[in-house]
């Protein structure tokens, strides 16, 4: 039987729960491949950092270039993480013309053009489906199973620290600051959370779906990305006495020459089945030319999750070793050079719009006026009854208009008198 040597680089969370997963399923693994994957190195910092995953100390050494660069090494597994060291480990493995396999979303995000030009330019692969959404096959679909689709829509929740808190602010009317210090209690959210809670995460993976989808290396500036922070329980509250439930989403549509690639906290029917994907879950929704809407589902982050992704690139990469075909579909393809991300300020939605106001005579006819001369048409209002001459909030749901036009209008909006803190403006995603 063929055997080939995977050389690891990170015996942590994800690397401790790729050599648990080999130990429990290597053989059905081999049977199904034909392939014998032989794991003889696993390259961590210290040996004796505490391991949720015992690793044998006789697979360990503490210096990466010794499985990089070890001629028996066949093919390497980047499971350290950072955006540093680890694009050096993965250009050495690839200058050396070994395929790839990485859970690396941070470093894809930052370097995914230069490191997917190197793994062409030397005849080698880089495979990543666990550097988004976790367990879920969703990098395999879209370069497999959709090849034949153009994507127009696709829509996702890939954080599951801020589904999560989302999830729990609405089940218990509970504000943000509270859920976030209880999740980083109970160890579902980082002490240092800005990574998930701003957003940056989730532009990481919809940045990679994105790139793969439409055929050109988008690079992270071009994403407009807002956080869960500014979400308070009356929003939540608000939008789901109108039918909505606020989600952290992933946005990427092509409704024009230019494609929005964005994230941001939305209001999604409740109807829809995005609105229903609830805790630490994940979820993509997929529309393609051909096949229609399509949808993913699954733990995007943990030990076991991402390692079934890991494993199933290393099968690929092993089956691309054992018959020398390492281009039945690369893992990326630029084929699309003329591909432009477009600017957020031209994006077109709809809107709702939380204002907190004095209620006394015209002032809606005021804001109303606004609206108005910007062409904004309103689709609903609500205001509680009983604040006469008092602040109250006022609810305003808002039709299809460019982000610009909005935005522009309410920075007037915000300018009125009777206007009493600065309003809030959510999008809302209808998903037609
Ligand atoms: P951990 O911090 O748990 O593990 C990192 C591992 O890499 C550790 O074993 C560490 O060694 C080792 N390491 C770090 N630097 C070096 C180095 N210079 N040389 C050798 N070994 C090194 O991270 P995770 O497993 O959580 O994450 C790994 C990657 O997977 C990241 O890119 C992350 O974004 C991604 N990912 C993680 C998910 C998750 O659920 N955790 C989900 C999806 C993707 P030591 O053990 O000695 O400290
Ligand atoms: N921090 C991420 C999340 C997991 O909360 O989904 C790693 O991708």
């Amino acid at each position: 039987m063929q055997q080939v040597n995977l050389g690891m680089i990170g015996g942590g969370t994800v690397g401790g729960g790729v050599f648990q997963a080999w130990r429990r399923n290597g053989s059905l693994l081999t049977s199904r491949l034909g392939v014998r994957i032989n794991l003889l190195k696993i390259a961590v910092k210290a040996f004796d950092e505490p391991r949720k995953v015992e690793i044998p100390e006789a697979l360990m050494t503490t210096d990466w270039r010794a499985v990089v660069e070890d001629p028996r090494v066949q093919l390497v597994a980047e499971l350290a993480g950072g955006t540093t060291v680890a694009r050096e480990m993965i250009l050495t493995a690839l200058r050396l013309g070994k395929p790839v396999v990485t859970a690396n979303k941070a470093l894809l995000s930052a370097h995914g053009e230069e490191l997917f030009e190197a793994a062409k330019r030397h005849q080698t692969n880089l495979y990543y489906e666990a550097s988004v959404a976790g367990g879920i096959p969703i990098i395999k679909a879209l370069r497999e199973g959709f090849v034949g689709n153009r994507i127009t829509h696709l829509y996702g929740i890939v954080n599951g620290t801020c589904n999560y808190i989302l999830s729990r602010m609405k089940a218990e009317g509970a504000d943000f600051a509270e859920v976030l210090r209880d999740a980083q209690v109970q160890g579902y959210a980082e002490a240092e959370p800005s990574l998930d809670v701003d957003g940056f995460d989730s532009m990481h993976k919809i940045g990679i779906l994105a790139s793969l989808a439409h055929g050109f290396w988008i690079q992270p500036g071009s994403i407009h990305v807002e956080g869960i922070r500014r979400i308070s329980r009356l929003d939540i509250q608000f939008a789901a006495q109108l039918g909505y439930t606020i989600k952290l989403l992933g946005i990427v549509k092509k409704t024009g020459p230019r494609i929005q690639v964005s994230v941001y906290p939305a209001l999604i029917p409740d109807t829809h089945v995005l609105a229903n994907v609830g805790g630490v879950f994940n979820a993509i929704f997929v529309r393609g030319d051909v096949v229609g809407d399509t949808l993913f589902y699954g733990r995007g982050a943990g030990q076991d999750a991402t390692a079934s992704a890991v494993l199933s690139d290393i099968a690929d990469a092993a089956l691309d070793l054992k018959f020398g075909t390492r281009h039945r579909i690369p893992p990326f393809v630029s084929h699309n050079p003329r591909g432009r991300v477009l600017p957020m300020a031209r994006a077109v939605c709809r809107y709702y719009i939380r204002l907190d106001v004095v209620d006394r005579p015209g002032v809606l006819a005021r804001i109303a006026a606004i609206l108005g001369r910007a062409r904004i048409g309103i689709s609903s209002v609500i205001q509680p009854e009983g604040h006469e001459g008092r602040s109250v909030p006022l609810i305003l749901m808002i039709h299809d208009a460019p982000n610009a036009v909005m935005t522009g209008a309410l920075s007037r909006i915000a300018k009125l008198s009777a206007i009493k803190a600065a309003p809030v403006l959510l999008r809302v995603e209808t998903f037609s």
